[in-house]
C-alpha cells in the first residue's frame, strides 16, 4: 500500500509521525509530500491541514484519514475530491486530554484562581468568599466526542453542568445560557455555528459570566467578546482558539487583564495514540471493512 503524508508540520513533527506511523503499519510505503511520491499509486492519504489542492491528482486515492479531529480547514479545500470518503480523528487520548482543559477552565473560574494570578501581578493579598463546586453551573455547546467527555468529567467533580447540542433545538438554549456562569464551546465549526459567540448570546447569560473558548476561533465574534468584557457582561474568557493563528503580536486579546490565552493545545494530537487510530482504518480499507469516523461533508463533520 502506498499512502502519502501531508500537512502543515514542521520537519521535526513530520519526521515523528511517519515514525509512529510506520511502526503502526511496516507494510506500507509512507511518502512525504516533500518527496517524489507515485501519485498515481497513493491509495490513502493522512493529512493534516494540508495545502487546499494538495490531494488533486491521485486516481486511487480511496481515503483520506485526518489527523486533526475538527475537519473545517480540510472541507474548505473546495478542490477536495469528491466521492472520497474523509475520516477525521477520534482519540480517547484527546477527548480526555480535551475534558482536562474544561475542567481547569472551571475549577479556574470557580476558585478565582485567574482573579488571584491577576492579584499577584498587583502584589495584592485579598481573599474572596468560597463557593462550592455544585454551586457553579456550567453549558458546553457541542455534545460530540469532545463535549460529551467535557461534560462528563465536570458533573464527576461536581459541577452542575448541562449540555446542548445543535439537535435539542435552538429554543433549548436560552434557558441554559440563563443559568450558565460558564459557558463551554466544543461545537464543530460549520456555516451554522460561525460566529455563534456573539453580543446577543452573551446578553442572555448571566451578568459576569466566563467564556472558555475551545473549538475554533471563528466561532467567536472578536470585537463583541471585547466590548461584553468592556461592560463587564462577560467577566472572563479562556480563549484556546483564534480567528488567525498563531494570535499576531498587536493583538488586544494578549494583554488583556480578563482573557487566558492558550496557544491551541486545548487538546493536542497525541502522534503515539492517535497512529494507530489512523492505521486502524487504513487496515479496514485494505480489507474492505468498514471504516470509522467518517465525515459528512454535507454537515460538515
Ligand atoms: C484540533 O484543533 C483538532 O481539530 O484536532
Amino acid at each position: 500500500m502506498q499512502l502519502l503524508l501531508t500537512g502543515s508540520f514542521s520537519a521535526q513533527e513530520r519526521g515523528e509521525w511517519r515514525g509512529h506511523l510506520q511502526a503502526a503499519l511496516p507494510g506500507a510505503r509512507w511518502w512525504l509530500d516533500d518527496e517524489a511520491f507515485p501519485a498515481a499509486e497513493i491509495e490513502a492519504a493522512v493529512v493534516a491541514n494540508p495545502a487546499p489542492g494538495r490531494l488533486q491528482g491521485l486516481p486511487r486515492l480511496r481515503l483520506i484519514q485526518s489527523l486533526w479531529a475538527g475537519v473545517d480547514r480540510l472541507l474548505r479545500d473546495d478542490t477536495l475530491p469528491a466521492g472520497v470518503p474523509i475520516a477525521r480523528m477520534v482519540d480517547p487520548a484527546m477527548n480526555e486530554t480535551m475534558a482536562e482543559t474544561a475542567l481547569w477552565a472551571v475549577l479556574s473560574l470557580h476558585r478565582g484562581f485567574f482573579d488571584y494570578a491577576r492579584q499577584q501581578a498587583e502584589r495584592r493579598w485579598q481573599p474572596h468568599p468560597l463557593r462550592r463546586a455544585g454551586e457553579v453551573r456550567v453549558t458546553v455547546l457541542g455534545l460530540g466526542e469532545m463535549g460529551g467527555a467535557a461534560l462528563r468529567l465536570l458533573r464527576q467533580h461536581g459541577y452542575d453542568a448541562a449540555g446542548w447540542r445543535r439537535s435539542d433545538g435552538e429554543a433549548a438554549l436560552p434557558p441554559l445560557l440563563a443559568r450558565s456562569g460558564v459557558l463551554i464551546n466544543l461545537l464543530p465549526l460549520t456555516p451554522q455555528t460561525t460566529g455563534v459567540l456573539n453580543a446577543a448570546l452573551f446578553s442572555q447569560l448571566p451578568p459576569g459570566a466566563a467564556i472558555v473558548n475551545l473549538a475554533r476561533g471563528a466561532h467567536l465574534v472578536e470585537a463583541d467578546l471585547l466590548a461584553a468584557l468592556d461592560s463587564g457582561q462577560i467577566g472572563h474568557a479562556v480563549l484556546d482558539v483564534f480567528a488567525t493563528e498563531p494570535l499576531p503580536d498587536g493583538h488586544a486579546f494578549w494583554a488583556h487583564p480578563r482573557i487566558t490565552v492558550l496557544p491551541h493545545v486545548a487538546a493536542q494530537t497525541d502522534a503515539r495514540s492517535a497512529a494507530a487510530i489512523a492505521v486502524r482504518n487504513l487496515v479496514a480499507l485494505q480489507q474492505g471493512q468498514p471504516l470509522s469516523n467518517l465525515v459528512d461533508r454535507q454537515r460538515g463533520y
